[in-house]
């Protein structure tokens, strides 16, 4: 059971990104910008696993922009999210393009299903914004089935030092003098107070989500830079988040 302190965490991080859903698609690290972007998300997806009709969880789904890519490749996919708005949006983009993915409400750190319901669980830039991110890697190898595979994106944007800082606040001031854009857009903009009860909320180093695989009984523990996805997504980014983007960014998965 989740304690109140808990309850009153996920109810903060689900106001900001019900807040954020409107805008989240239009950043450059999030929506899929390009042709070129999506063919190097899929190469990379196909490398781990290949084939079709897999079950994949994704887990904080948000506007659901992975779950229709993997639908689009042909897999059975759920996801879970728990900001309704960024559901809604999800849902609307799914009804679009006619693409036969459920998405519901759940706590990803409990995901709401049976044992073995899965091939793949996957998460995208959401281990930063869980209270209990061992718990959830625990969670996620429970409704994976026997040789199921656990898929991590993440990233570490922010190791709290003045160099991260000075280079994050440039970023966000040449987004605003050269392009006239609100930096903030498509982000969800933490308080210190929320910050301050995340263990990663400047983003999950790869050692330590490595460590929780480990912990969690995974096995065959690869990691990958995701070198071609990025350069992709850098030829639509402004100059401003270009210069933020030079952080550690990983794909990392294992297999239960
Ligand atoms: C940065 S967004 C990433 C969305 C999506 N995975 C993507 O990469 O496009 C983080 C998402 O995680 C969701 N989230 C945060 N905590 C969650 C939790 N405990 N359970 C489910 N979703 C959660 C947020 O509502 C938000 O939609």
């Amino acid at each position: 059971m989740m304690s109140s302190s808990e309850i009153q965490i996920k109810e903060m991080v689900a106001n900001r990104w019900d807040l954020a859903s409107e805008t989240f698609d239009t950043h450059a690290g999030h929506g899929i910008q390009s042709q070129k972007e999506r063919d190097e998300w899929k190469h990379a997806f196909r490398g781990i696993f290949p084939g079709k009709g897999l079950r994949i969880l994704d887990v904080g789904c948000g506007t659901g922009e992975l779950s229709l890519l993997f639908a689009e490749m042909g897999h059975r996919v759920t996801g879970i999210d728990i900001s309704r708005k960024m559901l809604k949006t999800a849902k609307t983009k799914a009804e679009a393009c006619r693409a036969n993915v459920t998405f519901g409400e759940g706590d990803a750190e409990n995901p709401p299903f049976e044992p073995s319901s899965f091939d793949i669980v996957f998460s995208r830039h959401l281990l930063w914004t869980l209270p209990n991110p061992k718990k959830a890697v625990e969670n996620w190898g429970r409704v994976l089935r026997k040789n199921g595979k656990v898929v991590i994106v993440d990233g570490v944007w922010d190791r709290g030092t003045l160099g991260d800082r000075a280079r994050k606040n440039a970023g966000a001031l040449l987004t605003l003098i050269l392009e006239r854009k609100d930096p903030r857009k498509g982000h969800a903009g933490y308080s210190e107070e929320l910050k301050a009860r995340l263990p990663h909320a400047g983003g999950a180093p790869l050692e330590k989500v490595k460590e929780y695989l480990v912990a969690s009984g995974f096995e065959e523990v690869r990691t990958f830079d995701l070198k071609e996805v990025r350069q992709a997504q850098k030829e639509n980014m402004p100059l401003g988040e270009r210069v933020v983007r030079n952080y550690q960014y990983y794909l990392i998965c294992g297999r239960k």
